[in-house]
């Protein structure tokens, strides 16, 4: 069994990502520059977004945040985006989702310019990557699909089964795997909460992709000898043992399944760690305008 490490092949990209800045700037090209949109408080979103931040600094970006508070209206929030749309030293920004319940995230979504939506929700990006052009391709799908190239995991014939049909996962995820590419040409299987034999297609699976957001729901007797296995679950289940009181816990019980599979990513440390790793891939692609 092979332990997929995203902490360290994250790590190497944004590595790569500061040579090829390094580059841009000795070649007198404008330094790439992120902005995240920060809306209120929420304990999670502060700490995505100060990673976010984080990672810029790691790759040689400029990074700018904007909070609001709670109260900020929709309108407020829909101005500030088209100042960012037209604003030319903006290569790309992303607005931090959860929004106040008052605010419709997918208007927000909507309003931002697609060649500045490096999170790549805009529904232009979305069905840009379900017919294979090039586009901003959302920051877990295109975590994944590295992870399989880094580790030269074949997916060409094999049979994948994707747990869960979530649009910033399980769909973009399935329509990628499927492409005439690498990594892709498989046979994709997506499940779902109405998927009536579930255990069935997993133990045909070659490759187990599981986003479902059910802590430890794949076990041993759900996975064929040799599977791969791609964790994408991170639940914070309450825990009295860590200092934190929760504890990260994926889609997979890992201590049961590891043993089965051939490649399979831990939590955390698997496929976490490459969705800021992604986000800071395309925020170089807008850097260099390569999304028009
Ligand atoms: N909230 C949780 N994940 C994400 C993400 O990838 N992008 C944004 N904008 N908000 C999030």
């Amino acid at each position: 069994m092979i332990l997929i490490d995203g902490k360290k092949t994250a790590d190497d990209i944004k590595l790569e990502i500061a040579e090829e800045v390094k580059q841009l700037l000795a070649e007198g090209k404008k330094q790439p520059h992120l902005v995240a949109i920060l809306v209120g408080h929420d304990g999670g979103s502060e700490t995505y977004v100060a990673a976010k931040c984080k990672a810029c600094e790691v790759c040689g970006f400029k990074s700018t945040l904007i909070r609001y508070e709670d109260d900020v209206t929709e309108v407020e929030l829909l101005a500030r985006i088209e100042e960012l749309n037209n604003d030319d030293d903006v290569d790309g920004f992303i607005v931090q989702l959860p929004l106040p319940k008052h605010i419709s995230e997918q208007k927000v979504i909507e309003a931002i310019d697609y060649k500045k939506d490096v999170d790549g929700f805009h529904p232009i990006n979305v069905g840009r990557t379900s017919i294979g052009l090039p586009a901003f391709v959302s920051a877990t799908p295109a975590g994944i699909l590295e992870l399989l190239k880094r580790y030269n995991i074949e997916t060409a014939g094999k049979h994948v089964v994707v747990l869960g049909r979530s649009n910033i996962v399980g769909k973009p995820v399935a329509q990628l795997l499927m492409q005439k590419a690498y990594p892709g040409n498989a046979t994709v299987t997506v499940c779902h909460s109405y998927s009536k034999d579930l255990k069935e297609q997993c133990l045909k699976a070659d490759i187990i992709i599981a986003a479902l957001g059910s802590p430890n729901f794949v076990t041993a007797d759900m996975v064929k000898e040799g599977a791969v296995i791609i964790d994408v679950g991170t639940t914070r289940v309450p825990n009295a043992n860590t200092k934190s009181g929760f504890k990260l816990t994926g889609d997979v019980k890992f201590d049961e399944v590891a043993p089965k599979c051939s490649y399979i990513t831990p939590v955390p440390g698997g496929v976490g760690p490459m969705t800021i790793c992604s986000l800071m891939k395309n925020t170089l692609l807008a850097g260099k305008k390569a999304i028009y």
